[in-house]
């Protein structure tokens, strides 16, 4: 029940190309679930304030250059640090909306030519989500919402791929949200799934690892 100290958090998850929304998605349902009084927190990967995290930022603004490999399994990294500190806030009844998770990385990944098993192989073990919300926008959309930055992915060819490796990641239990849509319904949408997912953790779904 509600209030409930042995009631567990949820893992929740917002993914999509550069430019989808996901940043501001993320913030509006915190502001949500706090209204309702539940215990939650915003996260976000690359987290770039550990060590781990400077290396990507640097590499990202294209202030320093990494092998792709070598990229791909910082980014994995960067998850693992902050793997059981996850594990005892959603323990301790914290549910946390994570902006970016694994699939981005097998996303980005995978769009520069490496397999997906390869690019999944680093995050096995990590948490599962219980949740995963894709903010679904084409690559020519995303672009046309100007604030591509300067940061390294943030190109339309190189958008499309991985709009089509997301794609081929997709499965039944992914919430595929259209993007497009006004602002405040996006949030609706969003809220009701959340708070039904939310609801289905306090009642004891267990917490699971991936690659599942
Ligand atoms: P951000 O703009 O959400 O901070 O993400 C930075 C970029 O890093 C974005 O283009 C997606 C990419 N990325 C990966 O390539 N692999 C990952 O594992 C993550 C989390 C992000």
């Amino acid at each position: 029940t509600s209030g409930s100290s042995k009631s567990r958090g949820a893992l929740i998850v917002l993914e999509g190309l550069d430019r989808s929304g996901k940043t501001s998605q993320s913030s509006s349902l915190l502001k949500y679930l706090e209204r309702l009084g539940h215990s939650a927190e915003l996260w976000r990967f690359p987290d770039r304030s550990s060590n781990v995290g400077q290396m990507i930022s640097s590499y990202l603004s294209n202030k320093s250059q990494l092998d792709d490999h070598t990229i791909h399994l910082l980014f994995s990294a960067n998850r693992w640090e902050r793997r059981s500190l996850m594990e005892t806030k959603l323990k301790t009844g914290t549910t946390l909306i994570v902006d970016r998770y694994s699939y981005s990385g097998v996303a980005f990944s995978s769009a520069k030519g490496f397999g997906v098993e390869w690019c999944k192989a680093p995050e096995i073990g990590l948490l599962a989500p219980d949740l995963v919300l894709y903010l679904d926008i084409q690559p020519e959309q995303a672009a046309g919402r100007g604030g591509y930055g300067s940061e390294r992915y943030e190109q339309l060819e190189f958008q499309r791929k991985v709009a089509q490796c997301y794609q081929d990641l997709y499965d039944a239990s992914w919430k595929i949200i259209d993007a497009c849509q006004p602002m405040e319904d996006i949030e609706k949408q969003l809220q009701n799934i959340v708070l039904d997912c939310v609801t289905t953790c306090q009642k004891g779904k267990p917490l699971s690892n991936l690659w599942s």
